[in-house]
């Protein structure tokens, strides 16, 4: 279901990787994995080997909508399942249930499955529901991985009280699939405010600069990449207003739209609200010449050739560069020659925190697509990242703008 504004569910485009251990609750699991489902999340399921013993990869692959995740590679084609990947790709790894032997294994760093070598590369929230015996659970050796695994930042969802597959009663049973849902919304709407009660402009798109009414000057910029940047600092809490070219992309939720042809009405827009704002990111494709003169009527074609007079549009992230002040300006470049150099160049000329430099010849990189490979450049070096979706590369700046906003 599309969802906007008014449909939009707790778990909207959050992405949650549920890791399945070798317990008895692994059928809760299904449960859970619906409740992520309906409240909108993205699910991708990890699983033990030992856990397809107690619910079947075919179960959780219908609850997902996506392939189960057991081998470091596929055995049929050879085709690898990238752990870091699925570390990156999360905003949560939720493992429901973990037994005492995989909380052991996370707290002391073995890694001989891929749920456990997902766990070492996972840089988002990590999510533990316990589930096992009593007399397992309150265990001094249990209790103490649980202590080192929580000093390291892991969230515990408590087990509860009630009858145990053993047929005791006590402490043990994973807590309820409703409850870990709970949980683990509440905890990505932490990380969402981070950047509550901050007002920031993305540019997005390509403008439009009309020779006649009919015909245009334009480039192939799709949108993507601002749109994911909107939506992503959108979540985190900011007003977001989105100054954008024509697209084709739905408005990401919470996200104020200000449509905008030529790059003379995206600089009144951009400009006019950038003094109230706390910064912005300047992503468009903005025409950098337009027509001198825009003819009232369609050119006629005639037999020889035709001179279009061009002249130069205003730089909009060079104006909000010299009324910056101690807002965020953050920059785009796309390159196909001497790429850093170029970058660097508009680092400092546009007066941008940093730039976020593209490159045409990289494979995947720039428009259209919904991957971006990219290399974030500041004053004080250059991180290049890996290929990755434009949703992620989103994050990745926006991560970067909310240390210097902070
Ligand atoms: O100089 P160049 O066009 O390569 O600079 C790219 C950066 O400057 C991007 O962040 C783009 O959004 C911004 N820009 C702008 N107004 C222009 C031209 C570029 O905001 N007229």
């Amino acid at each position: 279901m599309a969802s906007d504004a008014t449909t939009r569910r707790p778990l909207d485009g959050r992405r949650i990787l549920l890791g399945i251990t070798g317990s008895i609750a692994a059928y809760k699991a299904a449960v859970l994995c619906r409740l992520l489902k309906t409240a909108g999340a993205d699910v991708r399921v990890v699983m033990t080997p030992l856990a397809k013993q107690f619910i079947t990869p075919l179960t959780m692959a219908t609850l997902s909508k996506n392939p189960i995740l057991v081998e470091f590679f596929d055995p049929e084609n050879g085709a690898w399942n990238s752990h870091v990947a699925l570390g990156e790709w999360a905003d949560c790894y939720l493992i429901a249930p973990a037994t005492a032997n995989t909380l052991a294994k996370m707290a002391t760093g073995v890694a001989d499955n891929l749920l456990l070598t997902t766990y070492l590369s996972a840089r988002c929230p990590v999510v533990v529901a316990p589930a096992m015996d009593l007399d397992m659970y309150a265990h001094e050796a249990t209790q103490q991985n649980l202590r080192t695994l929580a000093a390291r930042g892991v969230r515990i969802v408590e087990p509860e009280e009630g009858e145990l597959a053993s047929g005791l009663q006590g402490k043990g049973r994973m807590a309820e699939p409703d409850r870990i849902a709970a949980f683990v919304g509440g905890l990505l709407d932490e990380k969402k405010k981070t950047l509550a009660g901050k007002r920031l402009i993305v540019t997005a798109g390509a403008t439009i600069e009309a020779i006649d009414p009919v015909r245009f000057i334009s480039n192939h910029s799709s949108g993507k990449m601002g749109y994911a940047i909107a939506g992503e600092l959108a979540a985190r809490g900011a007003a977001v207003t989105l100054v954008t070219g024509r697209t084709s992309l739905p408005t990401p939720a919470g996200v104020e739209r200000v449509d905008v042809l030529s790059a003379a009405e995206m600089y009144e827009a951009a400009v006019g609200a950038f003094d109230a704002s706390d910064g912005a990111v300047m992503c468009a494709a903005v025409a950098d010449y337009t027509p001198a003169h825009v003819s009232d009527t369609k050119i006629k074609k005639g037999d020889g050739g035709l001179t279009i007079e061009l002249r130069r549009t205003r730089d909009i992230a060079a104006e909000l560069g010299a009324r910056k002040g101690d807002r965020v300006l953050v920059g785009f470049a796309l390159e196909t020659d001497d790429e850093e150099a170029h970058a660097e160049a508009k680092l400092t000329k546009k007066n941008f925190d940093f730039i976020v430099l593209n490159s045409l010849r990289d494979p995947g990189a720039g428009f259209r697509g919904d991957t971006n490979k990219v290399t974030l450049i500041d004053r004080a070096g250059r991180e290049e990242l890996p290929l990755m979706s434009k949703r992620e590369v989103a994050a990745r700046i926006a991560d970067k703008l909310e240390t210097i906003l902070k």
